[in-house]
């Protein structure tokens, strides 16, 4: 007899989540929101599957230090391929990101609309996905083809005690950094004469804003409800939960459309005076 399929947000979440098949996975996450925006789940309940402490994933890609990641010039086939190949695998943790702020963070007093936000995130980042990985099949490759690296999981064990701080680093330094380095991107696609790939980079490049607000939102949420100048605490838990830089170029104007303003992040960046 086939195993129960859970009934609640957490649970669905839970299993997208633990999924190492990705077509299932994306398919999982989708399924989740669009029960959770018709009402039909509750949040949790005691019978919900344990949160795994690292998500499913398949045998390939081979997960190694960012040093051996392949990087080349985007102007050969080759190039855009291993580009197409780190963002897809961005893209795989990010939807694997949102799915645990969801799970872990269930019990947490907030609003319903706080879940309603990061199940949007997690579709969008499912369709991300879908998005890179039919071009990568497009190009004659494959997810899974060359190796990707392990870092962003590791944002998540570092900040898995505390929602404040998860949302310090997830979107705010993490997708606020897609931000950052997606225009120039698009001009390299330009130059590789490559409008497809550029047309998807558009499509999440927007999506993202829209990410980096909900975690400016929601940050700004939990300050004041602690009474803290939030720009001061996301600087406090990025010096203690964050070991990488944060560096510019900054998008500035990307970023103050989705609520980061330079008092936020500035201070932090080693070449501020
Ligand atoms: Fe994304
Ligand atoms: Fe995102």
């Amino acid at each position: 007899m086939a195993a129960e399929r859970p009934t609640t947000l957490r649970g669905l979440a839970i299993e997208a989540l633990t999924s190492a098949d990705l077509d299932a996975k994306r398919r999982l996450t989708t399924e989740a929101g669009e029960r959770w925006f018709a009402r039909q789940l509750g949040l949790s309940a005691p019978g919900d599957p344990a949160l795994p402490s690292r998500p499913g994933r398949p045998e390939k890609p081979d997960l190694v230090s960012p040093r051996h990641v392949p990087r080349r010039s985007v102007h050969s086939l080759e190039g855009r391929i291993a580009m197409i190949h780190a963002l897809a695998h961005i893209e795989l943790n990010a939807i694997d990101l949102a799915l645990d702020i969801v799970a872990r963070f269930c019990g947490q007093p907030v609003p319903r609309s706080f879940f309603d936000g990061w199940m949007t995130v997690a579709m969008e980042e499912a369709k991300h996905f879908g998005l890179l990985s039919g071009r990568l099949r497009d190009l004659g490759s494959h997810y899974g083809a060359m190796p990707a690296h392990d870092g962003l999981w590791q944002a998540v064990e570092a900040t898995a005690h505390d929602l404040t701080a998860r949302l310090a680093i997830v979107p705010l330094i993490l997708e606020a950094r897609g931000l950052d380095v997606t225009p120039s991107l698009l001009q390299k696609l330009e130059e590789a004469r490559d409008p497809e790939t550029g047309a998807i980079l558009e499509i999440i490049y927007n999506d993202e804003k829209k990410h980096v607000a909900i975690g400016a939102k929601w940050f700004r949420f939990l300050c004041a409800r602690q009474r803290i100048d939030p720009a001061r605490r996301f600087q406090e838990l990025v010096r203690e939960c964050f070991r990488g830089d944060v560096k510019p170029p900054f998008n500035d104007r990307a970023r103050a459309e989705a609520g980061l303003t330079p008092t936020f992040y500035r201070s932090l960046s080693p070449l501020s005076s």
